[in-house]
């Protein structure tokens, strides 16, 4: 049957296990984007979720016709995929908007990489197909991140009649920087883009580098833009004159699903755990994918700056850093994996004890646990370079029980809404950070808690229901006669 509602993202909501005896298993996958989805898609039960298969497992239950209801997996040619993820999606969109190349060697965009763009337009053409397949008339399509930011313009090509929009979880690259990449390129990333009637970012400030692009473009000629939130898009002949809307929907946290979670008996186990292991000590919690844009280095490096100048946190205080391994395919996330945990190493033969061990770093992906330090946290480093908007920013405040003090770096999409009760700190500034560590360990705990009331209220604003609904309304309500 034609759905009225469907969401297109690379993750889906679970993966298939494949057991020795040949049984496929579905689990809930995790991450920020499908958990945020999943809640919001609750209240939607005939929406579909098509996504690519992953795994070999996930292939081989699409190859049985294995499925469940409201998912749709998309079998792509695994080559195609490696080029389209982790060359192009994880590698040159990913670097390029969160800022990531190391510019004197990097980006080389040479004929390889144009061979990994085609799989990229090719892997994009396959859920803008599977899309245009599904849809009823007039459906609302929600297209989500940079992995799919083609599949707008292709799907409008195939199905004028939908409404679609998409939302980009990560920020949007400054213009100049945006404009490294070669000009086919980044003209045909604006052109997918624009073929949205919606497009929404989580902050004003990722709209704007948007709405900058595409007039850096407009300068070139091949597009027509006018101030303010509305693009006006005449390049292609299809569509001759329309209107995409460039927004800002700042994903906010489910305050009460959280704290239901938060107070588990496994994270209530886990918790009691953790309080033998910190015994006692004032504790600075993070929780990442371990990734390069989180920005953990400089975090250890503030922690250790905080250490060697202001001795009196020695034995009184311990970092709990979850860094988590994350598209460990690529070899700079695996050196980098390796350099957190040599720089912790480091930071603990320097100054630890035969009682105290300064860094205590978790490498597993706990959900549990990482709810469990929320709970228990007296300060939070949150220090990303650039970040679309950093949930877990958002989630502490909310699971704190005593009050914990947000040190929050102006990279951060949530900066926008926390910026006025987070000890606030400029990502590469080391030493502003390890200030700012020192300033939150030593914060009144009448103050800390004033503050972290206020975090949660603006980090609870906008929960994944609510910022859902607002795209499907600013599409306007799905129409069996289409537009
Ligand atoms: C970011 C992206 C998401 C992505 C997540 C995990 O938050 O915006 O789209 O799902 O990272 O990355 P992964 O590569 O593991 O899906």
């Amino acid at each position: 049957m034609a759905s009225q509602v469907l969401v297109a993202a690379n993750r889906g909501p679970l993966s298939y296990a494949l057991a020795e005896d040949g049984t496929l298993s579905a689990r809930r996958g995790g991450g920020g984007l499908v958990s945020g989805l999943s809640t919001a898609l609750a209240e939607q039960p005939d929406a579909l979720w098509i996504c690519a298969a992953l795994s070999d497992a996930d292939r081989e239950a699409v190859r049985r016709g294995v499925a469940e209801p409201g998912v749709r997996m998309l079998d792509i040619d695994p080559t195609m995929y490696d080029d389209a993820y982790n060359g192009i999606a994880n590698s040159v969109l990913w670097f390029t908007h969160h800022h990531l190349y190391d510019i004197p060697r990097e980006p080389v965009f040479d004929a390889g990489f144009r061979r990994q763009w085609e799989s990229y337009e090719r892997y994009n053409q396959a859920f803008a197909q599977a899309l245009a397949e599904e849809a009823g008339q007039g459906a609302q399509v929600l297209v989500q991140d940079y992995h799919l930011a083609l599949v707008p313009g292709l799907l409008r090509v195939l199905r004028p009649d939908l409404r679609i929009a998409h939302f980009t979880h990560t920020p949007w690259a400054a213009p100049g920087y945006l404009a490294m990449l070669p000009d086919t390129v980044r003209e045909t990333l604006l052109w997918g883009m624009l073929g949205a009637d919606v497009l929404g970012f989580h902050t004003e400030a990722w709209a704007a580098e948007f709405l900058g692009s595409a007039r850096l473009d407009d300068a070139w000629g091949r597009s027509e833009v006018r101030d303010g939130p509305v693009v006006e898009h005449r390049r292609y002949a299809v569509w001759p004159t329309r209107t995409t809307h460039v927004r800002a929907y700042p994903l906010g946290v489910d305050g009460d699903e959280l704290r239901a979670l938060a107070h588990r008996p496994a994270v209530n186990a886990k918790l009691a755990e953790l309080r033998a292991e910190v015994d006692g000590l004032r504790t600075i919690v993070r929780v990442d994918r371990t990734e390069l844009s989180k920005n953990i280095l400089r975090g250890l490096l503030a922690y250790r700056e905080l250490l060697t100048g202001r001795p009196q946190w020695r034995g009184r205080v311990v970092h709990l850093a979850s860094a988590y391994p994350s598209r460990q395919d690529l070899a700079v996330y695996r050196d980098y994996t390796a350099a957190v945990a040599e720089l912790a190493a480091e930071i603990n033969a320097e100054f630890g004890t035969e009682d105290w061990q300064p860094v205590l770093v978790s490498v597993k992906d706990d959900f549990e646990r990482s709810l469990a330090a929320y709970r228990l946290a007296d300060v939070a480093l949150v220090n990303p370079v650039r970040d679309g908007m950093n949930l877990v920013a958002k989630e502490i405040p909310v699971v704190s029980e005593a009050g914990c003090v947000l040190v929050l770096s102006t990279g951060a999409g949530a900066y926008e809404e926390l910026r006025q009760d987070a000890l606030t700190v400029n990502p590469y500034d080391v030493t502003a950070t390890a200030d700012a560590l020192h300033a939150a360990l030593a914060m009144p705990v009448g103050e800390r808690a004033e503050r972290t009331k206020r975090l949660a209220a603006a980090a609870t604003s906008l929960p994944p229901t609510a910022w859902f609904r607002a795209q499907l309304s600013a599409l306007g309500p799905s129409s069996p006669a289409g537009v």
